[in-house]
């Protein structure tokens, strides 16, 4: 060694060894151990449980979509910033157990903080880039890791050929589907649209904490998204003027936003100007209460002599 000199070369082995080169090849040429065509596909949908709509509509895509549906349950300690949020997080094992029952979920995993973070746990992945502004500069960088390192671990124990999020969680689906391509995490992010009540207020396990008036007011943050919206659909090219005419619905509904924004969808950051796919993202608070939604646009392209 580190003489310059080739080391003995055992000619059996050199004749079966093959060059892979592609991520793809190499999981493929392992086939032993990997999932087989004729193996059942696994779907999992992470939750933190106080199952409601959004939450059933992963459960029912999973279930038509793989042989064995897993559904995590674990509030995730390491990505509330906020004690008393933690404590606050509603909370019914036995309401989610049957209406997981009812869909016909194959396991609810229900573990104990300990099995998830054993004593001396020292690991966190952590997500740069898609992470860095919006829930980011109003929870903290521990959010985000603390979801990247739950996801990791249960996409670890679970392996599943498809994961389950909802569009209502922009960044975290964005988040998600940045730490599998960078890690190159063998499983399919399926991202499902957001579910909505009558008044368009998004489902949220939060909503049940909204006093009566908070309640009535919160639909206004879906009116701001639909108003900047319709504005980028009509042909705003501005993000900030667009913007405006969203605030206005929010104000009207005497709500400050902690952001409204229009973001490119896939790194979050706020464009400069829309000239294709993007997404509108909003954050308030109502009380103690803190809501977040977004609605995702696609705006005619710009056609080259039309104004
Ligand atoms: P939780 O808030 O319980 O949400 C579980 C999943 O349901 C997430 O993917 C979320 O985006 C989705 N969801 C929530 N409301 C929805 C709605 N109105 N329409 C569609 N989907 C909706 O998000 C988490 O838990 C946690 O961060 C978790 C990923 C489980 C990691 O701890």
């Amino acid at each position: 060694m580190g003489t310059g000199t080739a080391p003995d070369i055992p000619s059996a082995h050199a004749v079966t060894l093959k060059v892979v080169r592609t991520i793809a090849e190499l999981r493929a040429e392992l086939g032993p151990g990997r999932r087989r065509s004729s193996e059942p596909s696994v779907g999992l949908v992470p939750t933190m449980g106080a199952f409601h709509e959004g939450h059933l509509s992963l459960m029912r895509r999973a279930r038509a979509a793989c042989d064995v549906v897993v559904v995590s349950l674990f509030v995730n300690p390491s990505q509330f910033n906020d004690a008393s949020d933690l404590a606050a997080y509603p909370r019914d094992e036995a309401r989610d157990r049957a209406l997981a029952a009812a869909l016909g979920i194959d396991y609810l995993f229900v573990p104990a903080p300990e099995a998830i973070y054993p004593p001396g746990f020292a690991t966190t992945v952590v997500v740069d880039g898609v992470t860095a502004g919006l829930e980011t500069a109003h929870r903290g960088p521990e959010h985000f890791r603390g979801v990247a390192t739950v996801v990791a671990k249960l996409l670890n124990i679970v392996a599943p050929d498809v994961v389950y999020f909802g569009q209502k969680d922009a960044q975290q689906a964005a988040t998600v589907k940045r730490m599998v391509r960078d890690l190159d995490m063998p499983v399919r992010v399926d991202v499902c649209p957001t579910v909505r009540g009558a008044d368009g207020l998004a489902l949220s396990s939060r909503n049940v904490l909204l006093g009566a008036e908070e309640r009535e007011r919160a639909p206004a943050l879906h009116r701001a998204l639909r108003a900047v919206a319709d504005r980028l659909l009509a042909g705003e090219r501005d993000p900030e003027r667009a913007v405006a005419a969203g605030q206005a619905e929010l104000w009207a509904a005497g709500l400050v936003a902690e952001y409204l924004l229009v973001v490119d969808p896939a790194t979050m950051v706020p464009l400069q100007r829309v000239d294709g796919e993007a997404l509108v993202v909003v954050a308030a608070r109502l009380g103690a209460v803190r809501l977040i939604d977004n609605l995702p646009v696609m705006p005619a392209p710009v056609v080259a002599g039309v104004h």
